[in-house]
């Protein structure tokens, strides 16, 4: 937002409360009316301050968008918030430093959130292959103000429309799309096109004023509808192969259990051919202490 660009918003607020926008302006104001050069109205359009409602030869009608009302309405402090998912995001080296292998994910999901405009990338396949994590480094790199974080199964009761209405996230991150209800669901296929969301109880409209990337994960494909799937870049991850099975417990339990190179090892060793699941390698991690490996995964596999 340039210097200056509050007060014109709110002069134009004004020039919409004093007339009857419905009866003397259904094809919008143009700039003559407002006296605010058509350049300048042409970049708050872009900024996602005006909707443009006409557009002829000859003529183009603006009013004012839920964003510019809104900036409005907060001022200053709340404008810069809220223009602020408006830039591009700029992701660190390490943003996935934590998840072991998956080379081409993370190059997928880097480049996704770095295009001009969305991608949106779905994680699909079964459990304990990291896709949770790729949505945490995501959500720790974006901050909270601007992703959002969701898990399928416990929406919010607000619903994903108001969420997203109050918050004007960049990003959306969904765990678990799979689980996620039907309100949330039409609300989402709507905002992933960029398009208009119809709130059902109250018949109220929000014109989405600005673009969402939304990345997800889910257990299930079969689930989804088919345009829910069509939205999406369906990236499966497949069960760790035997050497990547070795290599990521190794990783796991040294990084993040505190577990000596040596024990980790060892575990890996025990596991392999037996479980493709890193969860058993940090069950039996954290059991070794007490029982030993050899006991901890016999009593956790069985046999
Ligand atoms: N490639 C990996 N790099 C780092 N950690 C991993 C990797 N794969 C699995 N893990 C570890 O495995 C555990 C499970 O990971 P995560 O929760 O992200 O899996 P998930 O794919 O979301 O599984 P689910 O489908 O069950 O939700 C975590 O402790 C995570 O640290
Ligand atoms: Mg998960």
């Amino acid at each position: 937002m340039k210097e200056g660009d509050t007060e014109l918003l709110a002069e134009i607020a004004k020039f919409e409360e004093s007339h009857d926008m419905e009866k003397e302006y259904r094809i919008g104001w143009g700039w003559r009316q407002v006296r605010v050069w058509p350049a300048t109205l042409s970049r708050l359009f872009k900024d996602g301050y005006l909707e443009n409602v006409f557009r002829s030869n000859s003529f183009t009608g603006y009013r004012l968008s839920e964003l510019g009302r809104a900036v409005v309405a907060g001022g200053k402090e709340d404008s810069e918030a809220r223009t602020h998912q408006n830039q591009k995001l700029s992701l660190p080296d390490d943003l996935f430093g934590d998840i072991i292998g998956h080379d081409e994910v993370k190059e997928l999901l880097r480049a996704s959130l770095m295009a001009e405009k969305p991608v949106h990338v779905l994680l699909a396949g079964p459990p304990a292959l990291a896709k949770t994590l790729f949505l945490w480094d995501i959500e720790r790199t974006c901050g909270q103000e601007r992703a959002i974080w969701l898990v399928g199964s416990a929406t919010s009761k607000a619903g994903l429309w108001d969420l997203v209405a109050e918050r004007q996230p960049r990003v959306l991150l969904i765990d678990e799309l799979d689980k996620m209800n039907a309100a949330d669901t039409a609300a989402l296929l709507s905002m992933m096109e960029g398009g208009r969301l119809v709130r059902a109880k109250k018949g109220r409209e929000l014109n989405l004023s600005h673009l969402i990337w939304v990345v997800a994960a889910t257990n299930r494909l079969d689930v989804l509808s088919p345009e829910l799937r069509s939205r999406f870049a369906i990236r499966r991850l497949n069960p760790y192969g035997r050497d990547e099975y070795l290599t990521v417990v190794k990783g796991v339990l040294v990084r993040h259990e505190n577990v000596s190179v040596e024990m980790a090892e060892e575990v890996a060793k025990r596991l392999d051919g037996r479980s493709q699941d890193v969860r058993d390698a940090i069950r039996a991690a954290r059991l070794a202490p007490q029982l030993g490996v050899e006991k901890a995964i016999k009593l956790l596999l069985g046999g």
